[in-house]
């Protein structure tokens, strides 16, 4: 491996777009897992080429459904090893259970810990992810670890989008800093939201605040979108202070059941994502800013 330069893109189920985009990229081959589902619900993972002696980086999402993708990501992780490459660079753009990062209530399972710790045991040698929820958790990898934004990707599309005069909204304080460095990109201001999440049933409940959007096109960005219900609780406020568009864009577009219909309603006009979560919105790419971390070495 030369300055963090691999030899094949093996690219997982979850990751299809992103993979071959980034296999071109980085000029290197682009390898697609075999996979098949038993009919009793279990995966089948097999690599259709030779190895051993490589570099690989693995693509593979663990977006919804996450049990099966990360299942997926384990077996081609260990199948790898086995088969004798040289090394594997780990490329999981969204890592599911990073939202469960620490102790909430007493005696649950601090997920992200657990999906961290198999990885490394299966062989990763290096881990690249995209805009992780809580950057904290990476210090709990012992391989290298390094944590990506999208943001020059998102301000660029905003940017591309002709919108009139816009505002970019944070829909909570935990996506300020989001908020401010896609603002500084575009050229706008931005404002932030507070928000309340109840720990045991997870509703959310957004505060009022008064913000200068009469006639002004407002972009919501978060990096996440799971129900939609962050986000439809600010483009309700923002549609009753007279918005002109609503834009939401977010880095993982999850999109739970009936997320699109709740922001819909709620007066969003567009919603776009990153293709870190491959779904129907998933209009922007992270593949050239993956390619530049890889060439920049971990
Ligand atoms: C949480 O703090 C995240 O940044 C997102 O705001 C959250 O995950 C969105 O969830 P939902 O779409 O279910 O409201």
């Amino acid at each position: 491996m030369i300055d963090g330069m691999v030899d094949a893109v093996l690219i997982g189920t979850a990751s299809r777009g992103l993979g071959s985009r980034l296999a071109l990229e980085l000029r290197a081959s682009p390898i697609q897992v075999e996979s098949k589902t038993f009919p009793d619900g279990e995966s089948y993972i097999r690599i259709p080429e030779e190895v051993r002696g490589i570099d690989v980086a693995v693509v593979q999402s663990t977006y919804y459904p996450q049990n099966r993708h990360l299942v997926e990501l384990f077996l081609i992780l260990d199948a790898l090893t086995d088969l004798g490459v040289d090394s594997i660079t780990a490329i999981v753009p969204y890592l599911a259970y990073a939202r469960q990062d620490k102790r909430f209530r007493p005696g649950e399972a601090i997920s992200s810990h657990t999906v961290i710790k198999i990885l490394e045991r299966l062989g990763a040698r290096r881990f690249l992810t995209c805009n992780i929820h809580k950057e904290e958790i990476l210090t709990h990898f012992t391989i290298p670890a390094l944590n990506i934004s999208a943001t020059p990707a998102v301000a660029d599309y905003i940017k591309g989008r002709g919108l009139q005069d816009p505002l970019i909204l944070a829909p909570d304080a935990g996506g300020a800093a989001l908020a401010e460095d896609v603002a500084r990109r575009v050229g706008s201001d931005h404002a932030v939201f507070e928000k309340h999440r109840d720990k045991e049933t997870g509703a959310v409940e957004t505060e009022f605040k008064k913000i200068p959007v009469e006639g002004r096109d407002v972009v919501i960005v978060d990096d996440i979108i799971s129900t939609g219900s962050t986000i439809a609780n600010v483009a309700r406020m923002v549609k009753s202070q007279k918005a002109r568009k609503v834009l939401t864009v977010c880095i993982h577009p999850v999109l739970a059941s009936g997320a699109e219909e709740r922001m819909r309603e709620a007066g969003v006009d567009q919603v776009v994502g990153t293709d870190c979560v491959e779904s129907p919105v998933s209009h922007i790419t992270v593949a050239p800013l993956l390619a530049e971390a890889l060439r920049k070495s971990l």
